[in-house]
């Protein structure tokens, strides 16, 4: 397919045959990050941003290291180091540094739209790191790298999504890539942490965390996102934990071919056991290499797909 999209903005945004061609890619960079010397030269002469306003561990260190295999010059900014600090608009700071003549843009904020709206006014290419609690395009993309390497038909598939989805960026990307490919939903959580807008989404909800992992062949497990919620979403986090926790008891009772998700930071004995987390069914580890691959193919296909 001729690729034309210059930012990478949601899921929502993306066909089916363009979430493909971007993990098509993503697996031939693969084959480059498992290569002895991990460099193509493919953005030289490129300049990214990395304009982190969140905390962040496994976005920022992938897009880093990304943008390092692809040959690119790479800045990090984030608000404690930048003059956010002492009053400037995000606006001002994007354009203060696209002047320095910089070429790509990668944002995460705590504003949802935040990407979106850099890209209606910079010139360069904006990606999507995750904007608040609307979407986590990036996140979404390697999570179905990562069951692509599993299973080979989304369609078939039978997913849970268990845990705060209320606040959850990367259930909604995934919810989006999902609907794409018709694959069945469900989604596991107490009732105040699911959103208004599910009526958008062809998911069932099921209460029950023992009914609900039962049949699944992929369980995504979400981060209980405690730094954003309002008190009184649930009595109490032993109780969260007796009722919707991944528990070792619960996970032996998966099905055998079953994988175990999440897309970190994981918190060990609240939304899963460290025992399940480092278990023969979790690909946790395996979502993070498949990180950096997709990162690569992105900035690759931004940038016109083409080498140096
Ligand atoms: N999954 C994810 O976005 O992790 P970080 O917050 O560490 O980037």
């Amino acid at each position: 397919m001729n690729w034309s999209r210059r930012h990478l903005l949601s899921i929502e945004e993306l066909s089916k045959e363009e979430i493909e061609h971007i993990l098509e890619n993503s697996f031939s960079f693969k084959e480059v990050l498992l290569r002895p010397i991990k460099k193509v030269p493919a953005l030289r002469g490129k300049t990214v941003v990395n304009l982190f306003f969140e905390p962040s561990t496994r976005t920022l260190i992938s897009f880093s290291l990304a943008e390092k295999h692809l040959s690119a010059d790479s800045v990090n900014v984030s608000t404690s180091s930048s003059s956010v600090k002492k009053g400037e608009t995000l606006l001002d700071t994007a354009k203060n540094i696209e002047s320095m003549k910089t070429d790509m843009v990668v944002i995460r904020h705590s504003s949802a739209g935040a990407a979106k709206f850099l890209a209606e006014r910079l010139n360069s290419n904006v990606i999507n790191a995750g904007d608040g609690t609307h979407e986590h395009p990036t996140q979404a993309l390697l999570d179905f790298m990562t069951i692509r390497e599993h299973y080979k038909d989304f369609k078939n598939l039978k997913v849970l999504i268990l845990g705060d989805i209320l606040h959850s960026r990367v259930a909604r990307s995934l919810m989006w890539g999902f609907m794409k490919y018709k694959t069945k939903v469900t989604l596991c959580a107490p009732p105040t942490l699911l959103p208004l807008y599910l009526n958008d989404f062809n998911v069932e909800v099921e209460y029950d965390i023992d009914k609900a992992i039962k049949d699944k062949d992929v369980i995504y497990i979400l981060r209980m996102q405690l730094e954003r919620q309002e008190k009184g979403l649930f009595p109490s986090l032993r109780e969260y934990i007796k009722d919707f926790s991944m528990t070792y008891e619960r996970y032996q009772t998966v099905k055998d071919r079953s994988i175990i998700m999440h897309p970190g930071p994981i918190n060990r004995g609240v939304e899963l056991d460290g025992t399940v987390a480092d278990s023969g069914k979790s690909v946790i580890l395996e979502q993070v290499t498949n990180g950096v691959a997709v990162r690569m193919a992105i900035l690759y296909l931004l940038n016109g797909g083409k080498n140096e």
